[in-house]
């Protein structure tokens, strides 16, 4: 982790101090299109420009300006960007459509003389799910939960750089947060059958978040009778994602959790600000 970052910082200081161009990040969902604008001078649009991409400078697209022409390299890159490069031949920025995540990296404007003209740093973050909020019917056959209480938990799948969080109303309650890895979280909250507050479960990254709202009616259910059955079945299952999941994932921040489940032992109530 510190290796990575390590090397992106001499990366971005020697872009910075070699050529003395402004690195520019850009971030975008994935699947959505993105533009990187430019705008090259009257002299640098009478001669040829070259778009290039990642730290290996692999050419991907060329705009002729003399003949108003462009040319895009289809096998370059190992062909990640065949089909998907617009040229605009007035101002020479390049957009690409259906954006995935083997686009992230740096984007290099050279000049016909090589001269480097703009820098772009592309990163492209996963579409995030709508959080999963599941009763947690274990609670039922445990006899130390109290009957006035209601636990549920929200989940996600599949999901990187991204923090899973319980909101009551516009403050943090508890929240996870993961790194690289594509993995399943999941986030425990308990509330009283009668508490009238807003809960929500909202999953976000950099750039976006989604939300689901705890409808203590419909999530919650008092514990009796067989019909949760396939419930508890559902919740081990989670459990056992879950645990899978915390034993592949290096870096899962637990603090405020673990805050908020002292403080339960200690019978208090607490609301706590993550940050
Ligand atoms: C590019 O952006 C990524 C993600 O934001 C960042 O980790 C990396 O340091 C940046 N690289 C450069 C060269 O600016
Ligand atoms: C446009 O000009 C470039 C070089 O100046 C040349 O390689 C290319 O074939 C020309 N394209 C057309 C359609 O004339
Ligand atoms: C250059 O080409 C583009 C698209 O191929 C066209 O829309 C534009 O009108 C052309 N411009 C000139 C000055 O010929
Ligand atoms: C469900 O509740 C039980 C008992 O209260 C608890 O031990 C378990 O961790 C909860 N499950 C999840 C997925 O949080
Ligand atoms: C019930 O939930 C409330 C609010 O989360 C908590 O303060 C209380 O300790 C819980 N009671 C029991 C018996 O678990
Ligand atoms: C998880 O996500 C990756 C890429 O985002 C995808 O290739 C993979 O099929 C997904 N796995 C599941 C189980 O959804
Ligand atoms: C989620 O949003 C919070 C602010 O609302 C931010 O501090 C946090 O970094 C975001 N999480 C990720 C993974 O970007
Ligand atoms: C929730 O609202 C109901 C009716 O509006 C009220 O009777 C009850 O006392 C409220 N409960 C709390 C904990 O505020
Ligand atoms: C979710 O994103 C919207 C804008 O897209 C923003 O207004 C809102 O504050 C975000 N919610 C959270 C909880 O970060």
């Amino acid at each position: 982790m510190l290796d990575v970052f390590i090397f992106f910082c001499l990366c971005s200081w020697s872009l910075a101090g070699v050529f003395g161009v402004e690195v520019k990040p850009v971030l975008v969902t994935e699947g959505d299109s993105v533009s990187l604008h430019i705008s090259v001078t009257e002299e640098e649009r009478n001669n040829e420009i070259e778009w290039r991409f990642g730290n290996g400078y692999t050419l991907i697209a060329k705009l002729f300006t003399k003949n108003n022409t462009s040319k895009f390299f289809d096998t370059a890159a190992d062909g990640r960007f065949k089909g998907r490069l617009k040229l605009d031949h007035q101002t020479g920025s390049l957009t690409i459509t259906n954006s995935r995540s083997t686009d992230s990296g740096l984007y290099n404007v050279i000049s016909e003389h090589g001269n480097p003209l703009f820098t772009f740093n592309c990163t492209v973050y996963g579409r995030l799910p709508v959080p999963d909020v599941l009763f947690n019917s274990s609670q039922c056959s445990s006899s130390l939960s109290s009957s006035q209480n209601c636990s549920v938990v929200c989940s996600v799948v599949n999901v990187s750089a991204v923090s899973l969080s319980w909101y009551k109303g516009k403050s943090v309650l508890s929240s996870i947060s993961v790194s690289d890895l594509s993995i399943s979280l999941s986030l425990p909250l308990e509330v009283e059958y009668q508490d009238n507050n807003t809960y929500s479960c909202v999953i976000n990254n950099t750039i976006s978040n989604q939300t689901t709202h705890l409808d203590i009616n419909t999530h919650c259910q008092p514990c009796s009778g067989y019909i949760y059955c396939f419930g508890i079945e559902a919740v081990i299952r989670l459990v056992l994602a879950a645990q899978v999941g915390v034993a592949t994932v290096a870096v899962l921040i637990y603090d405020i959790r673990t805050r908020s489940l002292h403080l339960k032992r200690r019978g208090q109530t607490s609301v706590s600000n993550t940050d």
